[in-house]
């Protein structure tokens, strides 16, 4: 079964049910500012499972583009991926366990034939907040899983949400394929990671709702949220040991192989499982890593809402997926711009369940044109530098030229390269935008530029002096940062004087002079007001945000929702100097700033 039939017979055995399908939402979450990417099929709605009304009814279905910004990393293994579709099914307020989880059961044995000995199950194991999922344990052992494969686990392993502090949430139950490998021992079993168990689907039953003091409280509306991996149950059905011998993958691995003249060691006919520690190592991985980015980065380019490669927010994510790929690429050889030809297998491979992805083809491919040059540029310029015996910090600073492309060349010349000074360097660094990176750019993305996390701050001094100056009618309608400016769109009817400016600039500056600290927390949108943070509000629902404040939280400079990163100290930002002041458009100025 290919994935075309998968996401089919999947759709069409919901609206069986009485499930209506509705179409994938965007990529690029409409109404959530504090994440960049839809992660899951739930994602989007988040308001219907909080009580709105949805125009489709009561039971719906779909499948979901998703990105996963968090495993980039772990990517190169046999199941990370970071664009992945995921198919789900939800009851909103409606049916509960019994349907749920026999539906689930019926779909995976008699619609996928997969046979009963091949899947374990696990359910909620209980704790002082709620009680053992006895329920869900039951329904199991009488649709005749045997009850040594039901599993309990506590909230780590089988609870999900709240999606904020507070909120909506309860235990759930996950499905998982047992496959050929061998077991890593004895006590192997699905909360392991050794690739003995896959994880195929989770049931949610949301049915606790947790309070601001952290009590579960019944919910009043019972939501069935579930997800299942098109990627890995495609695997798992043809017998395949990774996700990227599927059809939504398996071509742009051919063609990887084509450009690069390396093989993927793909043993057709004789599947089994390999063991990880090899093909971890070698080309199998970059081939996996190349594969997965640029699909990625071009589904990101492609969407509805699609965005180019830049350095901040979903285009820093899209660079970053762009350069690796990159630089994988040339470790296995391949000399020449290649991104290009693989961005065309992607169109090919979607065009028929997402055509924006195809209306969106030239936006795709210029960009992606574009980004590959740019970094083939630096990687010229570095070589050149790195010749000169330029220090491999500087290189990287400067040029953006990657430590590990530094090694490369360093050990084709026959030179070694000082890692530990390099690693201490960094490590200084990163510490510096540290602070709302790691929230942001989870997952390999945590060295966002130390100037941009600057001038993130510095826009949240600016808003808040704007306000103090001009008045409260002031609000943030754009911002956009660059590793040498800020710009920062608000709205406000006139021009504003010489004086107006200079004494913006004095507030700011003496907040930095004040070194006030910047200090991060978690709440809900509820909370954040209660707080009285500014910034874009996701008005409808309790969604969980970051609200950054500087200065003392008794009483702040400025309390902002924002998504980070941003610097600790505001004695980080040096000093604040605005370049420009102009009309942006009817009753919105511009302001373009820069630190010093
Ligand atoms: N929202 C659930 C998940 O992502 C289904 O696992």
């Amino acid at each position: 079964m290919n994935t075309k039939e998968l996401r089919q017979k999947y759709l069409e055995f919901f609206e069986s049910k009485g499930h209506k399908i509705i179409p994938s939402a965007s990529l690029i979450p409409e109404n959530d500012p504090t994440v960049l990417f839809t992660t899951a099929g739930m994602h989007p709605l988040v308001p219907y499972l909080m009580g709105e009304k949805h125009p489709e009814g009561v039971r719906l279905t779909d499948v979901q583009k998703c990105i996963r910004t968090g495993d980039i990393d772990d990517v190169g293994d046999q199941w990370h991926l970071t664009f992945f579709e995921m198919l789900g099914n939800w009851s909103l307020n409606d049916y509960w366990k019994e349907e749920a989880l026999t539906w689930s059961f019926e779909f995976l044995t008699k619609e996928l034939n997969i046979p009963i000995e091949k899947l374990a199950v696990t359910v909620f194991e209980g704790d002082d907040d709620a009680p053992f999922d006895e329920e869900s344990f039951n329904i199991w052992k009488n649709l005749g899983i045997p009850q040594t494969r039901i599993y309990k686990y506590n909230k780590k392993e089988n609870w999900w949400g709240p999606a904020g502090v507070t909120g909506p949430c309860g235990p759930d139950s996950e499905m998982f394929y047992i496959t050929d490998k061998e077991a890593c021992g004895s006590d192997c079993q699905p909360s392991c990671s050794c690739g003995k168990y896959v994880e195929i689907w989770n049931d949610v039953f949301m049915e606790y709702h947790k309070d601001k003091n952290g009590n579960f409280n019944k919910a009043e509306n019972r939501n069935v949220d579930t997800g299942m991996g098109v990627e890995r149950v495609t695997a798992i059905l043809n017998n395949f040991d990774d996700n990227y011998h599927g059809d939504s993958m398996w071509p742009i691995v051919e063609k990887i192989e084509e450009l690069s003249g390396k093989k993927y060691t793909f043993n057709k006919g004789n599947l089994g499982f390999e063991e990880e520690p090899e093909c971890w190592k070698g080309d199998k991985k970059a081939i996996r890593i190349i594969s997965d980015h640029i699909r990625a980065a071009v589904m990101i380019m492609g969407d509805s809402r699609g965005v180019a490669p830049s350095n901040v927010d979903q285009g820093y994510v899209v660079r970053k997926l762009v350069r690796r790929a990159v630089r994988y690429g040339r470790q296995i050889g391949i000399k020449n711009n290649f991104c290009n030809s693989i961005a065309e297998e992607v169109i090919n491979i979607f065009t028929d369940v997402y055509p924006e992805i195809k209306k969106n083809e030239k936006f795709v491919l210029g960009e992606m044109e574009k980004e590959e040059g740019k970094f083939r540029q630096t990687l010229e310029q570095g070589i050149k530098e790195f010749e000169k015996g330029i220090d491999p910090f500087v290189l990287f600073t400067t040029y953006g030229f990657p430590i590990e492309i530094t090694e490369e060349l360093a050990e084709e010349e026959g030179l070694k390269i000082d890692r530990a000074d390099f690693d201490k360097k960094m490590k200084k660094h990163q510490d510096l935008s540290r602070a709302g990176a790691e929230q942001k750019f989870k997952g390999g993305l945590a060295d966002a530029g130390v100037e941009t996390t600057r001038l993130h701050t510095a826009t949240h001094l600016l808003h808040m002096a704007l306000r103090k100056v001009l008045g409260e009618h002031v609000e943030q309608k754009g911002s956009n940062i660059t590793a040498e400016r800020l710009r920062f769109d608000f709205s406000h009817g006139e021009k504003m004087t010489d004086e107006q400016k200079q004494e913006v600039e004095k507030i700011i500056n003496d907040a930095i002079e004040a070194d006030y600290p910047v200090t991060v927390e978690e709440m809900t949108v509820e909370q954040a007001k209660e707080l009285g943070a500014i910034g874009l509000f996701g008005d409808k629902y309790e969604a969980r945000v970051k609200v950054y404040t500087v200065g003392d939280p008794e009483s702040p400079f400025s309390r902002e929702i924002c998504g980070g990163p941003h610097v600790e100290h505001t004695s980080e930002l040096g000093s604040f100097k605005i370049k420009k002041e102009e009309a942006s458009s009817a009753g919105i100025r511009r302001i373009k700033a820069i630190l010093i």
